[in-house]
């Protein structure tokens, strides 16, 4: 195998290359790589100076994060940081891609850095729960100040390359065609050697300074990286550099030991994981130029904005010309707020056509069908489908709930018959749902998964169960919120429970925001009803209680939509179907409403790999953070249960269900791998899913 850093000889120009792909991340190899080149040239009389570089995509994009896990190995990043910036040979970077965390604290530690113009720099460790750990808080401030530093490493955000130069944190830009050239040139005049650790020019405004991290401060509820951020830059400008590298390591090793870290390294890679559909390694995507939606309601307009942003050609059928009017107003409404947040390009709706002929749809090369959760609708419009789509194209219906079955059966194609299910708001949200029936060929598989990525989206597999993944989990976690109503809580209660645990709003208050009324027409049209449900939700609709578009639901509403108190009538509801259906109270607290509502979507989980409507446990937790706003920091229900031990989780639902019978059935397979003593991550790692 051959080593990912090798050392070129330039006449006095040592050049030492790393090639680690495909992000070249600073593993163990690479950082001991490094380390041993640097060496080679300082002990070369004939080397003068050293050139730092990347093959491939990128400069480093930060430490190797799959090495977060395991024991550190020397020598560790900061240490290699130092080795760099005390070299007695200038050291010059030459800087491409994105060059993000360690790989920007490599550079800092160099003595000057030379960027190609499309180059991002960040620091974007935040977002894994951990802080720059490589003498990035020291350096950062010393190199931007302590304003642009502390932006940077808060935000996470990447900045350009001009905004880099701009503000003193690279030294030149450079085309890409000569940037190695430029940056050769750079390291021969050079001459002498510049360490960052020495620079304190930007701390000269003492004050000003300290306002800076005062502000920061002063703002509540900070996550633990984030605070110890904001301590170590205020370390930076009032000790000395080695006491501000040793605090940074305090921290770092605090950060990256915490729950909350683990649960966005869990995300981080869930994400990737997800994207890695079977199908890709035996398909080819179809080229697609134009994008066919059937119905412009709120979601079919959401999702034709998607596709024209992203690029595309948009063909939109409605019915009539008030479904057409309808459409285009709403396409322009969502499209100026868009615009006008700064969150959609300019010129996009020039590639729109509506119209109400089908027939406009023959050069479409996926069409996405919006239209109400009707099968009957629904198979006629596919049968309209089978006949003018061309015949490569994509068909793809937006639907979750009902069976794509028929919907294949009608199209007469069913090999190009897929679920792609959208979010609301379509445009905004990340996740699309890929449902898979088993006749879908792997083309139409890899073309509707690299539209959901041309989309910007984080598209994940699912079998064409009804409910696809996420539908079920939130119908598993719905019915365990309405079996504790049963047992004495109040709708509220539950809500804040729910908030507090980090979810973005209760199950109440989410079922009032998205309408009472839709779940209400799918179990009106089920054809087994579910016996144990609650019957609130069906009485408060009976009383055209449908949540906030109608001012009352569990809570009621102003004329402005905005949320008030509990709503009286539905607590008597609720105390009426309690003295109908009498079950044993339960001791509530914020804790065992949370305990019970996770216990339900880890078993909900355990379910769906079982039935092999999810593929891996990691694609569950995916859905549930991009879907449903389950908090990032705790890396997805499924995760959940790896911190707390399937043994555990399996526990607490036997001990529910000795109250609760009805209603708690764990899944064979969470009792098994409780059994086991096995995590979901384990299970997934040796590939025993179905
Ligand atoms: N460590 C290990 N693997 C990494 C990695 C990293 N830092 N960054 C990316 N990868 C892997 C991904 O897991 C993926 O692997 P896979 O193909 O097996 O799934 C592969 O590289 C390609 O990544 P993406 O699919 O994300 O490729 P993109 O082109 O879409 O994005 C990127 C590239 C912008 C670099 C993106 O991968 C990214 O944001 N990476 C993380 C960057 C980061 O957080 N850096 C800081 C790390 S922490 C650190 O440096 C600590 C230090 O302060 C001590």
């Amino acid at each position: 195998m051959t080593h990912p850093v090798r050392l070129d000889r330039h006449g006095s120009l040592g050049l030492i290359v790393i090639n680690n792909p495909p992000v070249n991340a600073l593993s163990a190899a690479v950082r001991q790589g490094i380390e041993a080149r640097l060496q080679e040239v300082l002990g070369d009389d004939s080397l003068s100076a050293v050139l730092l570089v990347a093959d491939g995509r990128t400069f480093p994009a930060g430490a190797d994060i799959t090495e977060f896990s395991k024991p550190p190995q020397a020598p560790l990043l900061p240490e290699l940081c130092n080795m760099i910036e005390a070299s007695p040979k200038p050291v010059v970077v030459a800087l491409h891609g994105t060059v993000l965390g360690g790989g920007l604290e490599l550079a800092m530690a160099a003595h000057y850095r030379v960027a190609d113009e499309n180059t991002l720099l960040g620091l974007p460790e935040v977002k894994l729960g951990i802080l720059p750990g490589a003498g990035g808080t020291q350096r950062t401030p010393r190199l931007v100040g302590i304003k642009v530093a502390l932006d940077m490493m808060l935000s996470g955000l990447p900045i350009k390359a001009a905004d880099a130069e701009r503000l003193g944190l690279i030294d030149e830009i450079s085309p890409m065609t000569t940037l190695r050239g430029d940056a050769a040139d750079l390291a021969s005049e050079v001459g002498e050697v510049r360490r960052t650790r020495d620079a304190r020019s930007q701390f000269l405004d003492g004050a000003t300074c300290m306002a800076d991290i005062a502000a920061r401060r002063s703002v509540p509820d900070r996550p633990l990286a984030s605070r110890k951020i904001i301590d170590c830059v205020e370390a930076a400008l009032l000790v000395p550099f080695e006491v501000g590298v040793e605090m940074e390591r305090d921290a770092f090793v605090e950060c990256l030991a915490s729950d909350a870290s683990a649960g966005l390294r869990h995300a981080f890679f869930a994400e990737r994981s997800a994207g890695k559909f079977p199908e890709l390694l035996s398909a080819v995507p179809k080229q697609v130029d134009t994008v066919g939606v059937v119905g412009g309601g709120l979601m079919g307009s959401g999702i034709a904005i998607a596709c024209l942003d992203a690029g595309f050609a948009v063909t939109v059928v409605e019915q009539g010309e008030d479904g057409v009017t309808g459409a285009l107003n709403r396409i322009g409404a969502l499209y100026e707020k868009g615009l006008a947040k700064g969150q959609m390009g300019e010129g996009a709706l020039t590639d729109l056509n509506l119209t109400t002929e089908m027939e406009a749809l023959g050069s479409a090369d996926i069409i996405i069908e919006c239209a109400s959760e009707d099968e009957e609708i629904k198979q006629g419009i596919f049968a309209k489908l089978g006949q003018v789509a061309k015949p490569d194209a994509v068909l793809a219906s937006n639907t979750s709930y009902l069976d794509l079955e028929p919907l294949t059966r009608a199209s007469g194609r069913a090999a190009d018959v897929v679920a792609m299910h959208f979010f609301a708001p379509a445009h905004r949200m990340a996740l699309v749902e890929i449902g898979v029936p088993e006749t879908a060929n792997a083309q139409a598989m890899a073309t509707t998964h690299a539209l959901a990525k041309a989309l910007g989206k984080t598209p994940v597999r699912s079998a064409a169960a009804p409910g696809l993944i996420g539908n079920q989990m939130l119908t598993a976690y719905r019915a365990t919120a309405d079996r504790l109503l049963l047992r004495g809580a109040q709708p509220a209660q539950v809500d804040a429970a729910m908030r507090s645990f980090g979810m973005p709003m209760g199950p109440y208050e989410a079922q009032d925001y998205s309408g009472l009324d839709i779940a209400w027409a799918r179990r009106k049209a089920m054809k087994t009803p579910d016996l144990e449900a609650l019957l609130l939700p069906d009485i408060l609709c009976e009383a055209g209680q449908f949540g906030r578009k109608a001012g009352k639901g569990y809570y009621v509403y102003d004329s402005e939509g905005k949320r008030g108190a509990a709503n009286p009538e539905m607590l008597t509801m609720l105390l009426g179907e309690r003295r109908m259906r009498p079950m044993a109270k339960l001791a509530l607290t914020p804790e065992l409403i949370q305990d019970h509502l996770i216990a339900a979507l880890i078993n909900a989980g355990a379910g769906l790999l079982e039935a092999g409507t999810a593929a891996r446990p990691s694609d569950i937790d995916v859905v549930m953070v991009h879907g449903f706003g389950f908090p990032r920091h705790k890396g997805g229900p499924m995760h959940q249960a790896d911190m707390l031990s399937t043994f555990e989780v399996a526990r607490r639902i036997t001990e529910y269900a000795q109250t609760d019978p009805a209603h708690w059935r764990i899944s064979p397979l969470l009792a098994r791998l409780a059994a086991e003593r096995m995590r979901f991550s384990q299970y997934q790692d040796a590939g025993m899913q179905k």
